[in-house]
C-alpha cells in the first residue's frame, strides 16, 4: 500500500493505491487546504519532498494551474488532482 507523510506535522498513513493525495492527507489526520476540489484553482498546492515518481503524472489541466501559480511541476503538485500509486510520498504543506 502507498504511504503518505505530511510535513511539517510529520503525520503518516497507509492508503489504498489510487487514493487522492487530498484524501491521503485526511487519512494521516491533516486537513490540506483546498478550494475547488476540481483541479482548477491551485489552492491545494503542496511541495513534494520525495516520491514524485510514486504519483500519477500530471494532466495538462494540472500543469496549466501549476504554471499559473509559477510552481515547478517537478516539485509541486495539486493535492486534489493527483493519486498515489505505490511506495512512499512525502509532501510539505504550502499553507
Ligand atoms: S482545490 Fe482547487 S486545484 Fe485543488
Amino acid at each position: 500500500m502507498p504511504r503518505i507523510v505530511i510535513l511539517p506535522a510529520n503525520r503518516a498513513a497507509e492508503v489504498p493505491a489510487g487514493e487522492l493525495l487530498l484524501a491521503a492527507g485526511e487519512a494521516a489526520g491533516v486537513e490540506l487546504e483546498a478550494g475547488c476540489f476540481n483541479c482548477s484553482c491551485g489552492t491545494c498546492v503542496v511541495e513534494v519532498v520525495s516520491g514524485m515518481s510514486n504519483l500519477d503524472a500530471p494532466t495538462a489541466e494540472e500543469l496549466e494551474v501549476l504554471d499559473q501559480w509559477n510552481k515547478d511541476p517537478d516539485r509541486y503538485r495539486l493535492a486534489c488532482c493527483v493519486r498515489l500509486r505505490h511506495g512512499e510520498v512525502v509532501v510539505r504543506q504550502s499553507h
